[in-house]
């Protein structure tokens, strides 16, 4: 069984001016252990994939579809007991550390907090676990910052803390979204590089969101690019690289700045991201799409063997 398994999901977003379809019939399953990326330009529904799948949609989202954690359906579960799963099992790793760390509160006291909480764990045992884990993610001199306020670190060791925090509960899943993109490249390296080593430790499985395939590459088993809420291609990370199958992941591994003889080229797909306000009758990539043919813009592809495209792979440019 799956630890995590995404049937048809569709999130729609009612705002005044219309619905706001905002992810469409994304499937995905992911098993114990497994590192999935999921890539996609700003706008794409990447981080509402991972919020639906914390229950934590904004109040005006309609949602349809399954989203089974360990077989239990967390889109139809009790607001109880999806608290206590989503607190012990899934954890959520924001892109920005502040808004994760609360900056009146000791180091001590905000990852303690989370295992008396949840675990019931006496004052001693949670300033045991703090430490054990900010030893994991190699904060140094952990034992006497421990009571730091979060101000007094850098923003890597802060994205540390919250990497800490995520996993003081030891979940199952972790949903990591943008955990690098407010960090500087050599900290950004470093970060995954952390995370990296965790994930192998502990045998967590990793939702990674981001933008950056350069982050993906040497991170993902597996990865799905979405574009307009949709799939367009799924399919192992080195697959992705060698042989992309759609015009959408073509164009933004275009994009992946590179750098020979010393410049950086770098190429930016043309176009603006597709108006979300109707519901797709087409492939939302067409506009943009250089290899789009008149049917594209007439019909929804269907999602077959990893990818949506209509177009032969050995037809693509
Ligand atoms: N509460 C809301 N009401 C209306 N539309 C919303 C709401 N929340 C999100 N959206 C829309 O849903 C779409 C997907 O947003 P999402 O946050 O998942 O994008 P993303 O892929 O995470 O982008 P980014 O890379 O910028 O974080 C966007 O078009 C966004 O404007
Ligand atoms: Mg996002």
């Amino acid at each position: 069984m799956s630890l995590l398994s995404v049937e048809n999901l569709q999130i729609r977003f009612r705002t005044g001016d219309g619905l706001v379809h905002a992810v469409n019939d994304v499937s995905f399953d992911m098993a114990e252990g497994q590192k999935l990326a999921l890539v996609g330009e700003s706008g794409s529904g990447k981080s509402q994939i991972a919020l639906a799948i914390m229950g934590l949609l904004a109040r005006n989202a309609e949602v349809a579809g399954k989203v089974r954690f360990d077989g239990r359906d967390l889109l139809s579960l009790p607001a109880s007991q999806l608290n206590a799963l989503r607190a012990a099992q899934i954890a959520l790793i924001f892109q920005d550390p502040m808004s994760s760390l609360n900056p009146y509160m000791t180091i001590e006291r905000q990852l303690g907090e989370v295992v008396e909480l949840h675990e019931g764990a006496s004052r001693a045992e949670a300033r045991k676990r703090a430490l054990e884990v900010m030893e994991a993610v190699r904060i140094p001199d952990a034992r006497n910052r421990l009571r730091a306020y979060p101000h007094e670190f850098s923003g890597g060791m802060r994205q540390r803390i919250v990497i800490a925090m995520a996993l003081i509960c030891r979940p199952r899943l972790i949903l990591a979204d943008e955990p690098t993109t407010a960090l500087d490249v050599t900290v950004q390296a470093q970060i995954m590089a952390l995370l990296d080593e965790i994930q192998r430790d502990l045998g967590t499985a990793v939702l990674l969101i981001t933008h950056d395939l350069g982050v993906v590459a040497g991170f993902c088993d597996d990865t799905m690019v979405l574009y307009g809420g949709r799939v367009m291609e799924a399919a192992p990370t080195p697959a992705i690289f060698d042989a992309p199958g759609h015009p959408y992941t073509r164009g933004l591994l275009r994009a992946v700045p590179r750098i020979t003889d010393g410049n950086v080229t770098l190429s930016a797909i043309p176009g603006s991201p597709p108006n979300q306000t109707a519901a797709p009758r087409a492939c939302p990539f067409a506009p943009r799409c250089v290899d789009a043919i008149p049917a594209c813009h007439e019909m929804l592809p269907d999602f077959r063997e990893g990818r949506a495209c209509i177009r032969p792979v050995e037809e693509l440019t």
